[in-house]
């Protein structure tokens, strides 16, 4: 038994998922699959582990109502071989499988920033999300990916970029890309606290990334769609079935400069009525004051910011006739709702 190696951190985290909007479960361990971060743990030890630990919770829950919690594991950085072996091993005791993103390096690179807005350098997390979505697929098992711990840059992130408008630009790509290797849940480090906080550490007012996590769960249902844009490389594009609408919501995300983009949506295998009466919704933010260290945030030209007594502002869209080019402005962030393509997939 190695449980008492085990410490499990006490963090605050904003979880967003389709599993459940809330949800009770048991992770076991921080951070010792692989080569491990101080410690580590071997994948045959930690799935006779989690196998145990499942026993465990199966005996303490047996014929309880409260539901059962999920099993959670390892919690780690993803390592091919360890966790191919584990998930192998644990595959009958674990519900989720969770890998930790720190993939912008530390919060000291003065450069951080120019990292997330290179897009070879955000497409680098699809190699970890493609390669644990295949091994699950392969191993039989009924666990799902998640995200389990994700501050983009380790040792607290870094002040005035992981708290700020330009964090959105790696922030809702990783939940788009995320989603598109089917991971089910996204664990945000740190809902407050470091300078990753979705809040303000000292006043809890929130910064841009927590509006633009509330816009994605708004409005970006459970089924991903296949995605691809043609043009310049620095504008990324997800698309989700709407969340309560008919029809489908687009994320597109514009990493130029100085370069708008007009976009036009063409899809395969689907119906769509072209009345030039409908219209979409649209969400453009962009960084408070043209700054992208700004901690303010634009919602259609308009700074977003809670009233005297704390409350969260409602987010307006604008409104497009369904048959104009969407226009995609320099650094920013626009979520399109489009309610008159019909895809069967939604
Ligand atoms: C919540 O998640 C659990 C585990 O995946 C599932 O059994 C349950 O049905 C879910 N509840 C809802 C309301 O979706
Ligand atoms: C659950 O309880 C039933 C009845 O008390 C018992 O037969 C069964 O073995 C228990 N299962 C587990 C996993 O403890
Ligand atoms: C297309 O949308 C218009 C406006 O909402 C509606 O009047 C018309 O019936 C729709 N046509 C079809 C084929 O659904």
């Amino acid at each position: 038994m190695a449980l008492n190696y085990l410490a499990s951190l006490m963090v605050a985290y904003l979880c967003l998922g389709g599993i459940n909007s809330t949800f009770s479960s048991k992770k076991l361990g921080n951070e010792v699959s692989g080569n491990g971060i101080g410690a580590r743990i071997t994948a045959e030890q930690y799935a006779s582990d989690i196998n145990h630990l499942q026993n465990i919770v199966k005996k303490i829950y047996n014929g309880s109502k409260v539901i059962k919690p999920l099993v959670l594991a390892p919690g780690g950085f993803f390592d091919p071989i360890w966790f191919k072996k584990f998930i192998d091993k644990a595959s009958k005791s674990l519900q989720v499988v969770t890998h930790h993103v720190y993939n912008l390096g530390p919060g000291s690179d003065e450069h951080l920033i120019d990292k997330i807005l290179h897009p070879s350098f955000l497409n680098g997390e699809s190699n970890t999300l493609s390669s644990l979505q295949n091994i699950l697929k392969h191993s039989g098992t009924s666990a799902v990916a998640w995200v389990g711990e994700a501050g983009g840059a380790y040792n607290s992130g870094r002040n005035l970029v992981t708290n700020a408008f330009v964090f959105s630009f790696w922030y809702l790509d990783q939940l788009g890309m995320a989603a598109s290797y089917d991971t089910k849940t996204y664990c945000r480090q740190t809902l407050v606290g470091g300078n990753y906080g979705l809040l303000n550490t000292n006043t809890f007012v929130p910064n841009p990334d927590y509006y633009s996590a509330l816009l994605w769960h708004r409005l970006m249902g459970n089924n991903v769609l296949s995605t691809s844009f043609s043009g310049q490389a620095k504008l990324r594009t997800y698309a989700h079935c709407s969340k309560k609408s008919k029809g489908i919501t687009l994320l597109l995300i514009n990493l130029e400069k100085s370069t708008a983009v007009q976009v036009l949506v063409s899809t395969t295998a689907s119906t769509s009525n072209t009345s030039s009466h409908i219209e979409r919704e649209e969400y453009h933010l962009m960084a408070g004051n043209g700054d992208l260290h700004s901690q303010t945030v634009l919602l259609n030209g308009k700074v977003l910011t809670i009233d005297s007594s704390g409350v969260i502002p409602s987010l307006e869209p604008v409104f497009k006739r369904v048959s104009d080019p969407i226009t995609v402005s320099p650094y920013s962030l626009v979520f399109v709702v489009i309610p008159n393509i019909n895809v069967l997939a939604c």
